[in-house]
Parts: C-alpha cells; structure tokens; sequence
C-alpha cells in the first residue's frame, strides 16, 4: 500500500510537469546576425540543356557534317602553313580576325615584298568546327554564347593587299564572316624576276595592250611572272563577285553595276535556308535548295530550277559568256590545244559549270600538278628528272600575254569559281564578262 502510494504521487508529480511543458510560449528572441551571401553556383546541367540537347547543337552538328567546312580536307592539309592557314585552320582564322591583321605588303631589306596576311607559328592549326565562327562558344556557358560570331567587320582584300574593302552591311554583317575567308588571293610577282609585289591590276585594265608576259624572253627579265598550272587568284572568287568589288574592271559597254543581292541579301539567307534535302542550315550548302529565295521576302512567289527569270536565263547567259570568253584566251595558242585547262574527272570543283568543264588552271606542263599539260613550263624546276623535262621541251610554248589577257584570265576564274553562274550579282558577273571578251576583241584578239 505505501509503495503504491508512493507510486501515486510520482506520476502525480511526473503530470505536473508535463502538463507544464504545454504552457504558453515565450516571447520571440531577438533576430540573428545576417550570413554572409554565398556565390552563386553555375548550374550545369540547367544551361548545358539549352544547348546541349536534339535540337540545338545535336540537331546543328548533323547538318554540319554535311558541310563540307567540316568534311573537306584542306584544313588538315593546310594547317602548318603560316600564309594559307588564315582561311583553312580555325585557330590561324580567329588569329587574323583577333588581331586585326592587316592584308597589305611589306617590302623587307631584301628588295622582295611580303604578304602581311598570315598567322603565326603557333596559331597555324585546327579544323572548321562550331568554335571557328562562334568564338564566344564555352565562355560564359549561357545559352546566349552562340554571340556573337567571330567577325563581322569589313573586309580588306588580300587580292589588293587592302587597297580595296568588301563590307556586306546588311543583316549586321555576317556575309563579312563569310568573305573574310571566301575572298580571291593575290596574284604576285616573281621573287626571283622581279619584287614579288602583287600584280598591277589597274595597269591591265588601263594599259590594255602593255606586254604582260613575252614568250620570246621566257624566264628572264623584264618578264616578271612566268605563266604556270596555277597562274591564278585562288578559289575564293565568291566574295568578290557577290559584293561586286575586285575584278579587273576593262572600260566597257557595261557599267560595273551590282544586283540587288549585294546589298539585299546574305549569305546565309540562301546558304543556311530552312534545309532541304543535303543543303541549308549549318551544311551552307545552297545546291538545289531555293527555300531562301523565297524566306528572304524577296521572291515571294519563289524561284525553281526551271524558272526562266530569276534560274534557267542568267546561267545559260553567264555560261555563255564564260565559254566565249575562254575561247578568246584560247585563240592564243597553238590553234590545236586550249590554253585553259579543262577537266572532265568527279574532282573538278567546277564540273558542269562551262560545257568544256574548264577549272581555271592554265594548262601549263608541272609534273605533280599537271602531268598531262599541254605547254611547255618556262620554268622547269632543277628538281624533275630528265624524262620530265625531256616531255616538257616536247610541248608547245605558251603564247605571250598582253595585259589583257591577264586580265580576262583573272575574270574568267573569278566568274567560274563563284560557282552560281550570275545567281550572286548578275549584273557584275556579266559586266566583267562581257567587257573582258569586248577588250580582247579591241585588241585584236
Ligand atoms: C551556347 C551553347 C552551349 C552551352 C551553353 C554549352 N555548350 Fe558545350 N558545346 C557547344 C557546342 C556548339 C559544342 C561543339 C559541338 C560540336 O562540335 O559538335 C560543344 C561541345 C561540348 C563538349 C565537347 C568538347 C568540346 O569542347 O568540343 C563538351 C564536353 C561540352 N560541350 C560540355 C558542356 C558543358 C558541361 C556545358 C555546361 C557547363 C556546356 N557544354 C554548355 C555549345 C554549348
Ligand atoms: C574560316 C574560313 C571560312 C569561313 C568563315 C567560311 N568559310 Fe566556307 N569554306 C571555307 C573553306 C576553306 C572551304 C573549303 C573547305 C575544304 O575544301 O576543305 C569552304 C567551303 C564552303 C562551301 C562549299 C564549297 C564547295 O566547293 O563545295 C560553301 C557553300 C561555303 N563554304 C559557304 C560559306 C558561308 C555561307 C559562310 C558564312 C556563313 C562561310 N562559308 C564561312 C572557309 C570558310
Ligand atoms: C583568303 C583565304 C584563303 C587563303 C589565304 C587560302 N585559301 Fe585555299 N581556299 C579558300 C577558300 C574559300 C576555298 C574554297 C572555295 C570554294 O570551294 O568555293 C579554298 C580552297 C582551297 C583548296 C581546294 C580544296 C578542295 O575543296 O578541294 C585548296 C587545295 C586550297 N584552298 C589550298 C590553299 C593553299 C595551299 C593556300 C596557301 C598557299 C591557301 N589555300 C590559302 C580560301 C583561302
Ligand atoms: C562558317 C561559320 C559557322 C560555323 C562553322 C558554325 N556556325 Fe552556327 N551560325 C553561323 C551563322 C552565320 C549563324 C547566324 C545565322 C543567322 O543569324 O541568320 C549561326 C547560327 C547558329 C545558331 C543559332 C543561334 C541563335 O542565336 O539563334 C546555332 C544554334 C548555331 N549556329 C550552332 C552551331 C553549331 C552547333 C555549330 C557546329 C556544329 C555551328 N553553329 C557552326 C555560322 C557558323
Ligand atoms: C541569292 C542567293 C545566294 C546568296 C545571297 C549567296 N549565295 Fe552562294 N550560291 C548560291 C547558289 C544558287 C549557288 C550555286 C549552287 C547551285 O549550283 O545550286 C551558290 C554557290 C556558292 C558557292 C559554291 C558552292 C559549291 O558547291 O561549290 C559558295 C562557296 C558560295 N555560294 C558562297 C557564298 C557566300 C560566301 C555568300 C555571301 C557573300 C553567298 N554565297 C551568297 C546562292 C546564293
């Protein structure tokens, strides 16, 4: 009985101070010191996705493959290579563009001039990749580092070591992304004959009748560049020829007007159109594709392959005029072969592009380059064996050039390397053309 007494009491106290944890709550304590504010952390997987997902880099990176700014071979073999490089390896492009490297000439203590338009060394490298023109790519890891692209300032023109400037103003300026590296290269002179400065392509045009090169001399002076297989202002005749600036402009019956493309329409509105078949988007391929021509609001109706107007007509004009024009140049040979070389094989760039499948190459004898040439190399190198320079006597010799057929061949190559046959600036492709063929004529030609 005592112990439950005892017992008793003790839950008895024990509820008292239970009943009391309940009772009311104090008053609120005074509020702590503030923390100090943490960095924020980069959420990576939240901006990774905005771009890392199907449909925007994955999507990209399957069409990029099909351009052939990825699946072309020259960035591999022309990295290494300080003055080629600039155009051809991504690190050698976002060089010059960074640093703003001029195209002019330098002449050195030696007497000889040097082209100014090369990267250095250690910047020589690198395949076209998302990287080359989106340079702000993995820098802020935003979504927005797609911007802005790598340049899009003027361009001066390593043709004319930067006497002349190409700017596409329109669309903020990214056709000069383009041209910066789709631009011609300059013609120089020999080093050993002459100074090695680039050629004087206004004389050509102004002193028409001047003797460019004469196959009596040969390699001596005061001849100061020998024909060859790749006498020739590069691959890039596009830029030039689309903003209507460079050519060698012969005083004619045409005034060196340009289409409204020059100063309309983009690149990429006809080479990154919605894509259709192998071309558009990140391919940059504009084959068969008319998507922009009609997305651009310029052709509302839109264009086909078999429209007479704005397709069918200025090509065949232009094809034409190519033709004619190559068979004048031609009529300074040996009445048997062309003096323009012609291909018929798959790796003519320019295939179809004249009927006679001309390249743009001079068709000058070089055992590694043109081993089938029909004339004979004024310059053959110490280095071929005697079999090579016996077949090199064997041919004809390479007629002499007045400045106007220096001229016409440069023309004739930046017309049939733009590729579109007019579609880029008809009304300047056509002027080049037809005052190239009325110069010839007027001398004689
Ligand atoms: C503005 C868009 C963008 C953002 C944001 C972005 N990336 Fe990328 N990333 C690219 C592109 C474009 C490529 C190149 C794809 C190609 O070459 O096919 C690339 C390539 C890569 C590669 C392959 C290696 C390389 O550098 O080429 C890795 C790894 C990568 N990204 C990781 C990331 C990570 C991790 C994040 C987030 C922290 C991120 N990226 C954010 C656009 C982006
Ligand atoms: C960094 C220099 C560079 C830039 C910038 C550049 N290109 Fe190119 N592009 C090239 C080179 C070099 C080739 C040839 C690659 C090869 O053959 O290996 C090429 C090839 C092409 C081709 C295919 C030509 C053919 O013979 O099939 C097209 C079309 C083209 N580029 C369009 C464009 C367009 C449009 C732009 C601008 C949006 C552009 N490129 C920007 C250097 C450049
Ligand atoms: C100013 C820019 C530029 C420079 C400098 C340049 N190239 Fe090119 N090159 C181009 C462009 C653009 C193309 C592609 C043109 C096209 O296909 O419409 C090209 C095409 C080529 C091709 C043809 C690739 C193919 O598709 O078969 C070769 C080979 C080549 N270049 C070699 C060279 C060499 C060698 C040098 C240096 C001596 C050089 N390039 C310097 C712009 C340049
Ligand atoms: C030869 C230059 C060039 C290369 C290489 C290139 N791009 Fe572009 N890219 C452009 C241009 C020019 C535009 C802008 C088109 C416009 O505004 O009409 C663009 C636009 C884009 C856009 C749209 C951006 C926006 O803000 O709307 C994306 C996404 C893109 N590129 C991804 C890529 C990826 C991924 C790669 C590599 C697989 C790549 N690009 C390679 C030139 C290039
Ligand atoms: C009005 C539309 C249009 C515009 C704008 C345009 N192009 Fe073209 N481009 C074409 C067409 C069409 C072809 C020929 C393709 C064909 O035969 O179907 C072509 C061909 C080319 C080629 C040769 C492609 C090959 O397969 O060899 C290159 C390189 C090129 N363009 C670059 C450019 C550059 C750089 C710009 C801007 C300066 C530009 N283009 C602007 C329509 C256009």
């Amino acid at each position: 009985m005592k112990t439950f007494l005892k017992l008793i009491s003790l839950f008895t106290i024990a509820g008292f101070f239970l009943a009391s944890c309940e009772g009311p709550t104090g008053p609120a304590g005074a509020a702590g010191k503030d923390g100090t504010n943490g960095t924020n952390g980069t959420d990576a997987n939240e901006t990774c996705k905005l771009c890392h997902n199907p449909t925007v880099v994955d999507a990209v990176a399957v069409q990029f493959d099909f351009s052939k700014h990825a699946f072309g071979e020259a960035a591999s073999s022309e990295s290494g290579n300080t003055g080629c490089s600039p155009c051809h390896a991504s690190e050698a492009f976002k060089y010059v563009c960074k640093n703003n490297v001029p195209s002019t000439f330098t002449l050195g203590s030696n007497g000889k001039y040097s082209n100014d338009y090369a990267t250095v060394a250690g910047n020589a490298m690198g395949e076209l990749t998302c990287f080359t023109c989106h340079s702000s790519l993995h820098t802020t890891y935003a979504g927005t580092d797609f911007s802005p692209l790598t340049t899009t300032a003027a361009v001066s023109m390593t043709m004319w070591k930067g006497t002349k400037t190409i700017n596409l103003t329109q669309d903020g300026g990214i056709g000069n992304l383009c041209v910066k590296c789709h631009q011609p290269r300059p013609l120089t002179t020999s080093t050993t004959l002459s100074n090695g400065d680039v050629v004087d392509y206004a004389a050509l045009a102004s002193s028409p009748t001047d003797k460019f090169y004469d196959s009596t001399v040969g390699n001596a002076q005061p001849n100061k560049l020998l024909p060859s297989y790749r006498m020739h202002v590069h691959y890039g005749g596009v830029g030039a020829v689309f903003a209507g600036v460079g050519g060698i402009e012969f005083p004619g019956t045409l005034s060196y007007t340009s289409s409204d493309h020059a100063t309309v329409a983009s690149c990429q509105d006809c080479h990154m159109a919605a894509v259709s078949g192998k071309a558009g988007g990140h391919t940059f391929s504009a084959l068969g594709n008319f998507n922009g021509c009609k997305a651009a609001a310029c052709h509302s109706s839109g264009v086909s392959a078999t429209d007479a107007t704005f397709w069918t007509g200025p090509r065949n004009d232009i094809k034409g005029l190519l033709s004619t024009l190559a068979g004048k140049i031609n009529a300074l040979g040996d009445g048997t072969n062309k003096v323009l070389h012609t291909d018929g094989a798959s790796t003519n760039l320019w295939l179809g592009i004249t009927n006679e499948n001309y390249d743009g190459y001079l068709d000058v004898y070089d055992p590694s380059t043109n081993p089938a040439g029909k004339y004979k190399n004024p310059a053959p190198a110490g280095s071929w064996t005697a079999d090579q320079k016996t077949t090199n006597n064997s041919l004809s010799t390479f007629p002499s050039l007045l400045n106007v057929a220096a001229g016409a061949m440069i023309n004739f190559q930046l017309c049939l390397r733009d590729y579109s046959l007019g579609i880029h600036n008809y009304k300047y492709t056509k002027a080049l053309l037809q005052n190239s063929i009325d110069a010839m004529t007027t001398a004689g030609i």
